[in-house]
């Protein structure tokens, strides 16, 4: 595979910005010529941000499994597209080239179709960090039917909630799935999820852990079954057969927090969603044939869908997928890996870097990470403490290190630096990638002009017009995704982050300005955690903040009035946690509960949560104006009781 569109140096870069905002058509039209079609498309870019109305390649015909496996096929049938490290060190590895991995999803595929699952049907994924999952990712894809995959933390009532959300009929998963020292009974939580479920026609059960499990009759068969019927019966001219779909076609939906509400169903579609992450894999990452990719998100989040699978694959690149997790069975694990496959790019979030530095350098002992060449954060802003220890430790200072800041809505990544191509500032995500038109505004929308204190310009980060990957809509509910992103500003994608940008035009990102927060690089809502924890039959009120955590980014504060004590404090709190985990899922869990006789609230009864914010930072004397707080006085009882 050659990348024509590869940006080899900074010069290339600004030449290929500029075209990219003078002649957006005329330039991804061009990148678009890379890819397979089955028909090209008759428009590049229809677009609006009032509906919103967003259209790319409209016209084009294609299925991106073939752009992801059998274009590769003549080059590539041999070479490793999937490496594949079980949890325990021990187990045997999988090498899964891309002539297998074609045979399996299109034999999977196939048990889709025998299953009853048509073009535009949702699927819903659960499954662990196995192979088969990107099998089944892929099948869905192959013949047109819309993958929704949900990560493994997430809880029967949070399945509950999105399988309704997204109507589906149709569930994959695992017996059961490893990740470090836990065993998680993914199909018995399933069939928690079920319970009452009256439009879930077929789970599909794939072995692993060989948990015993419930199988319901004429609704749950295993993976393996299925899979065998197809090698005996299936036509030849049938097998491996991918639906033709139109590039608008929805690709998949993706749960994630807001602000407010449950969780929503972001949409990407296919043509424009496999323009962007192939181009930002092959040119952030400075990808070369040949180089084995590890990006260690887990696929249930936007980064395993768009940097494990369709990025590389798209671009015939090996990507190799980790089961576990960093720190079993040591915190050697992730440079035990390096050193086994040579990774020569290594993609991970702040939070696994902060706890790894924790364990000091004796893990990196008699480990041989020279294959590396270039490092990657992606999730939460990245301290400079993180960024040196990477760099330092990690990178040995031979490495660049992209800090790649994007979205769940944004498919895939949007400022960054380019590897060793455009500079890199340590916490700065500096330049934006071609196509990407950030824009700062004040609260009122207005475009900031005026520096601060610092000599930086600082405010709510927008976009002004599309790229390939941006958001279409959220499932089932398009009124939805224009107040969401489109309403708050006119006329921009609003991001829902502050940043600030210096005189290079770099840009920092500082994290969330909504009421969003960052917990190990995983999006949860206040809102949700807040309803969650009111479920508590005790519990009268509540109200979530973030605080600043040393190793999670940022931890959860909630402060909240019980009508009882079920037990003592410490017992309390368990069971208010115990409820967090049924409802959202464990890593929804609060870092700390604080109970309180009342909340800071203004006369018209809205809780000032800028006030508890500054409290769970321990920033004390920093809570501003009181006075118009319809009691002052819970304040000071607040301040005396933080935890
Ligand atoms: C944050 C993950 C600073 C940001 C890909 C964003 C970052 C949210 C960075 C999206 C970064 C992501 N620097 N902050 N490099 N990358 N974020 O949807 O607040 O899970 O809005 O997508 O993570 O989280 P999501």
């Amino acid at each position: 595979m050659s990348y024509p569109y590869q940006i080899k140096s900074l010069e290339e870069y600004k030449v290929a910005y500029q075209k990219s905002i003078t002649d957006p058509e005329g330039f991804w039209g061009e990148i678009a010529e890379n890819f397979t079609w089955r028909k090209k498309w008759d428009k590049v870019l229809n677009w609006n941000f009032k509906e919103p109305k967003v259209e790319w390649f409209a016209g084009g015909k294609l299925n991106i499994t073939e752009n992801c496996l059998d274009r590769h096929l003549p080059a590539l049938a041999d070479k490793p597209a999937i490496i594949w490290e079980p949890n325990n060190p021990e187990e045997r590895v999988r090498i899964v080239t891309y002539e297998r991995l074609h045979k399996r999803v299109c034999q999977f595929a196939q048990v889709l179709k025998n299953n009853g699952v048509k073009k535009g049907d949702r699927v819903c994924i659960y499954m662990g960090m196995v192979p088969e999952l990107a099998y089944a990712v892929l099948a869905c894809a192959r013949i047109g039917a819309i993958h929704s995959v949900i990560f493994g933390g997430f809880s029967a009532q949070s399945i509950a909630d999105r399988l309704e959300d997204a109507k589906a009929e149709y569930i994959v998963t695992c017996d059961g799935a490893y990740r470090g020292g836990k065993d998680i009974p993914l199909k018995s939580i399933i069939d928690d999820a079920l319970i009452g479920n009256k439009v879930v026609k077929r789970v599909i059960v794939y072995t692993r852990t060989r948990t015993a499990v419930s199988m319901i009759k004429g609704r749950d068969v295993w993976w393996e079954d299925e899979m065998l019927k197809v090698t005996d019966t299936l036509p030849v001219e049938d097998f491996g057969k991918s639906e033709e779909m139109d590039a608008e076609d929805p690709l998949f939906i993706l749960y994630t927090s807001g602000s407010t509400g449950k969780p929503k169903g972001v949409v990407h579609t296919i043509g424009g969603y496999m323009v962007w992450t192939n181009y930002t894999f092959v040119n952030t990452f400075q990808y070369q044939p040949g180089q084995v990719h590890f990006c260690t998100a887990d696929i249930g989040w936007i980064t395993g869908h768009s940097y494990i699978i369709y990025g590389p694959l798209s671009a015939g690149a090996t990507s190799l997928m980790f089961e576990g997790v960093p720190t079993w069975p040591d915190a050697g694990r992730f440079w035990d890996i390096v050193d086994k496959y040579k990774v020569n790019i290594l993609y991970t979030a702040p939070t696994a870097i902060r706890s790894l530095m924790s364990y000091g350098l004796d893990p990196l002992k008699g480990k041989d990470l020279s294959s590396l060449k270039v490092l990657g954060t992606v999730g939460e802003p990245i301290n400079e403490e993180a960024w040196h220890w990477y760099d330092e430790n990690i990178g040995k200072k031979k490495c660049p290190i992209v800090d790649t800041w994007w979205q769940t809505e944004t498919a895939g990544i949007l400022i960054s630096n380019l590897a060793g191509v455009t500079p890199s500032k340590p916490s700065w995500a500096t330049l934006p990638l071609p196509g990407i038109q950030p824009v700062l505004v004040d609260d009122r929308g207005k475009e900031v002009t005026e520096k601060d204190e610092e000599g930086l310009y600082k405010g709510n980060l927008c976009m002004k017009a599309p790229w390939p990957g941006i958001l279409r809509t959220t499932y089932g509910d398009h009124e939805r995704c224009r107040t969401n992103y489109f309403a708050t500003y006119e006329n921009l994608y609003f991001t829902g982050d502050g940043a600030l940008r210096n005189d290079d035009g770099f840009f920092r990102i500082t994290g969330r300005v909504d009421d969003v927060l960052n917990v190990s690089g995983h999006r949860i809502g206040t809102a949700e955690v807040e309803n969650a924890i009111n479920m508590h039959a005790s519990v009268v009120e509540s109200a979530v903040v973030g605080f600043p955590h040393e190793v999670k980014g940022q931890g959860i504060y909630a402060y909240v009035i019980v009508s009882a004590m079920h037990g003592d404090e410490e017992h309390t709190r368990k069971d208010i946690s115990q409820t967090v985990a049924r409802i959202i899922g464990p890593i929804a869990k609060p870092d700390r509960i604080q109970f309180v006789n009342g909340l800071p609230k203004t006369r018209s009864g809205k809780i000032m949560r800028r006030i508890l914010r500054k409290i769970a930072e321990g920033e004390m004397d920093k809570l501003g104006d009181t006075s118009t707080l319809l009691d002052p006085g819970v304040v000071d009882e607040i301040k005396s009781g933080k935890l």
